[in-house]
Order: C-alpha cells, then structure tokens, then sequence
C-alpha cells in the first residue's frame, strides 16, 4: 500500500518540487566587473548589451544584421477576404546578399474596420501550415485569425522552414545560405536564431505596410517559436510586446532549476543540436556554470510588455520555472519605474494575470496554444495599448 501511495504520487509528479536542489541565479543588476547598475543608463549602455552578447556567444548564436538587398512582392491579394472582414496579403519578402538568396512567405490579414492602420500579431509558426490557412478552409486555434478580426486586429504569420527547415541535417538551408560565416563560428547562429532573424525581415516589411501600426507589432511563439520570439524581441526592440507560449527549456524557463520531469540542457542539444550555437554544448549537465539564465533573456526585453503561458500538464517545459523567471526579471522593468502585478507564487491554473507589464497563465490542460491562450493575449494587448 505504501509502495503504491508512492508510485501514484511520483507519477502524478507531487514530490518533484520538493526534489529540486536550491540554486543561485546569475545577478541581473550587477556588471561583469562586479558593479551594481542602479540607473537605465547603467543598464541600456552596459550591463544589457553585456548581456546580449553572452546570450550570442553561450547559446543563441550572433544576429547578423547586413544584407545587400530587399524587396517585398504581393503575391497574392483579396480586399474581402473573410465574407469581407478582412484584407488577405501574401507577401513574398526576398533578402539577399552576397547573391546569395532567403525568402519568406508572409500571410498577413488586416481589419477592414476603417480604421487608418492596425496593431498586428506576428505567429512564428513551427507548426503545420494548414494552422495558418489563407483560404481560411482550415480554420485552426493555433493561429485564430478571425479572432484576431474581430478584435480590431491584424495578423501575420510566416513559417519557420523559410528561414531554416527544423532540421539537424538541412537547417543551413535558409538564412544561413545568406551567412555561410556562422556555421563554422562556435558561436554562430543556427535555426533558433534564423527563425528570429525572420521575424526582424518581417517588421522590416511592415514599416513599408501603411496598414500596419508599426508602434504595435506582437511577436507570438508556441514552444520552439516561443523560444525565438524571445530571442527575436531581445534583439529587436522594434517589437513592442512579446507572448510566449509554453516555451520552456532555453525559453522562459530557467536553466538552473533542476525540476526532475522538465527538460534539460543537455537533453535539448542533444534532440535538437541545429537550434543553439556549439558553445551551448559545453552546458550539458552544467548550468550553474552558465554566465547567465532565462531570466535575463526576458529582462533583455524591458521596459516591453511580457506574457508568458505554461499549461498544467506540460511539465516538460517547467511551468513553476517559467514563472519564477518573470519574476526575477521585475528587477529590471522596475529600474524603468514598472511595477509588475505577478503575484510572489504562480496563480492557480486558469488564473490569467493581464493588467501588468509581466503577465502570465498557467491552462488547464497540455502543451498547445489555444484560443484561450489568444483570448488573453489580445485581452493583455487591449489592456497595454488601449487601456480597456
Ligand atoms: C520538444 C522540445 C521542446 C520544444 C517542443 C515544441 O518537446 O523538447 O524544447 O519546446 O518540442 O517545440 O513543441
């Protein structure tokens, strides 16, 4: 009887919290030289861009930022699309350098509610494309676009095998055409960085889009794109807000918390060795010994509006870590007089927190982006850009 009281509570995961070993996080606000950062100058001019640049050399890679050549070519265009709500573009955006060429397709729907532009929502989709349907024939919660209509929104999504197919043997296939420079750099850029590479081409194709409010472009990632979201919106502060879903391991949630039924370090190189730079290898099994952790990557967005999601059942991604790490980073949107409404203990499932500059729910349910993860995110832009 014992023994089975035991095997129950282990497999419905009741003792794993009081299983993780007490960790020490790396300190935001003080500089590698040892200084405390009191001031946003302290931070925007050393301690961020410290920070930027571990996060390059230690695991995401580096962001390069020239190419010779854009150009944007509509590919398709429907003034009223959904039975006259909204307006379909597909836009084919070309980069190209060294006469080396990526190109991205990019669905994009506006309101046409008259209003003279829209706050958009960006999904880095590394799902199926069907989630994304033009025709609207498949109709998918992943990526609710009539949602997003209706709610005075416009939405976009591209697909991550445009900039680099998910996969060890053909990632290079993209972006890194572009930048043949980072596949041998121990710190270069693989797919993780192409797909948020990706997401800047994009804003740069909606500052040329007059119906786009460039003031209001949200970046969406699920999982793996919620990992490139943040790394995206790290880098490109062009994004005015950033909703990460379920993003877990080497996204939201923090390295050094050893919570037995997450995923780890080594366990995420080791399945997925094309989405983070080689030097991150060096971190298997070893996160205390990394010069940063997550925490940070979210800090690196402020004073930007956060939002991040777990779901009850989706343990892999460490849903008590993924919140632990937006509360640490409170540190930094309060040097720029932000004060977060987050509760000191994660909110009981179900329990959206949206009036704040950090927000966060915990679903019922699996790893999965859903609609009601988007009813909140529109909820959370509403509330930051419109205050209703
Ligand atoms: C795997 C992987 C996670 C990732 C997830 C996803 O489970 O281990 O790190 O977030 O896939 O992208 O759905």
């Amino acid at each position: 009887c014992l023994v089975m009281l035991f095997v129950l509570t282990k497999s419905y995961g009741q003792n794993d919290e009081a299983d993780v070993p007490p960790y020490t996080l790396p300190e935001i606000l003080k500089t590698a030289d040892g200084k405390p950062v009191k001031k946003i100058t302290e931070w925007e001019k050393k301690r961020r861009p410290e920070l930027l640049t571990l996060f390059e050399d230690n695991i995401y890679g580096q962001m390069p930022k020239s190419y010779d050549h854009i150009s944007y070519k509509i590919t398709n265009e429907i003034a009223n699309a959904m039975n006259g709500k909204a307006h379909l573009k597909e836009v084919l955006i070309t980069v190209e350098k060294d006469n080396k060429m990526v190109a991205i397709n990019l669905i994009l729907f506006t309101p046409n509610n008259g209003k003279k532009n829209s706050p958009v929502f960006l999904l880095i989709n590394n799902r199926g494309k069907e989630n994304t349907d033009p025709t609207r024939k498949t109709i998918s919660e992943f990526w609710p676009a009539e949602m997003a209509i209706d709610s005075g929104y416009a939405i976009a999504a591209f697909h991550v095998s445009d900039a680099a197919p998910d996969n060890k043997d053909t990632y290079q296939k993209g972006v890194l055409q572009l930048y043949p420079e980072q596949l041998t750099a121990d710190n270069g850029m693989k797919a993780i960085g192409a797909w948020g590479w990706a997401a800047s081409r994009v804003m740069d194709y909606f500052k040329t889009d007059a119906a786009i409010d460039f003031d209001k472009v949200n970046l969406v990632g699920h999982s793996r794109g919620g990992k490139a979201a943040l790394w995206a919106a790290a880098q490109d502060q062009r994004f005015a807000m950033v909703f990460s879903s379920c993003s877990g391991n080497t996204g939201a949630a923090l390295a050094r918390r050893q919570y037995k039924p997450a995923e780890t370090i080594r366990a995420i190189n080791t399945t997925f060795p094309h989405w983070f730079n080689n030097n991150y290898k060096q971190y298997n099994d070893k996160a205390n010994a990394l010069p940063v952790d997550q925490h940070m990557l979210i800090s690196l967005i402020a004073p930007r509006p956060v939002y991040t999601t777990s779901a009850t059942k989706d343990l892999w991604a460490d849903p008590v870590g993924s919140y632990q790490s937006i509360i640490e980073s409170q540190k930094v949107y309060a040097l720029y007089g932000k004060k977060s409404a987050l509760t000191p203990t994660p909110p009981p499932p179900n329990t959206p927190i949206i009036h704040s500059v950090l927000g966060y729910h915990n679903r019922e349910g699996i790893h999965n982006m859903t609609a009601y993860d988007w009813g909140n995110f529109i909820r959370f832009a509403n509330f930051h850009y419109f205050r209703r």
